[in-house]
């Protein structure tokens, strides 16, 4: 397990480790955004989808009442957000099993609700509130098994 530790002042530095995850992400991966209500999570996913040259962040919004949003091609990325759903049968009944088979990107919000639904060989990436301004983020990556020179480029 690869971990790396972020703490950001303001939304715009969010913004930018969600930058720098998006230099590791390729085609298939799955990154559950895990963390209290405000502590970061679309924001973060602003600078992964900008880091993908998907979508501008500011044009990356909440999906949390249209539960998926899609952005870019090959790979395309989807940005979903489960805070409204309830229960398995309205998990089931996204068709988020034809978005895991696509080559997409995956992006998760509230997803550690319905853990059974995820690879295991997802990142996590763990927000927690600091204060106002200040979020400590957590990336926990899987090994390699491709690429060695896939996961290692985190730093500036
Ligand atoms: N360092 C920081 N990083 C990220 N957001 C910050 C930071 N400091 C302040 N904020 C503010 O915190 C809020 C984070 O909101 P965001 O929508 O990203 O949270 P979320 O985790 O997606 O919440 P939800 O569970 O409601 O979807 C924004 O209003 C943002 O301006
Ligand atoms: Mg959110």
């Amino acid at each position: 397990m690869n971990v790396q530790v972020f703490r950001t002042k303001s939304e715009e530095e969010t913004v930018e480790a969600g930058q720098r995850l998006a230099r590791l992400l390729g085609p298939r991966e799955v990154v559950l955004l895990i963390g209290d209500l405000g502590a970061g999570k679309t924001t973060f996913a602003k600078g992964v989808v900008h880091g993908l040259g998907a979508a501008a962040p500011e044009d990356v919004v909440s999906p949390t009442f249209t539960l998926i949003h899609e952005y870019g091609s090959e790979p395309k990325i989807y940005h979903i957000d489960l805070y409204r759903i309830q229960n398995e049968h309205e998990a089931s009944a996204l068709g988020l099993e034809e978005l895991l088979d696509s080559e997409g990107i995956i992006l998760v919000e509230w997803g550690e609700r319905f853990p059974y639904l995820w690879p295991p060989e997802r990142v996590e990436v763990h927000f927690q509130w600091l204060s106002e301004q200040e979020r400590e983020i957590r990336v926990l990556a899987p090994q390699p098994t491709g690429d060695p020179r896939r996961r290692d480029t985190m730093s500036p």
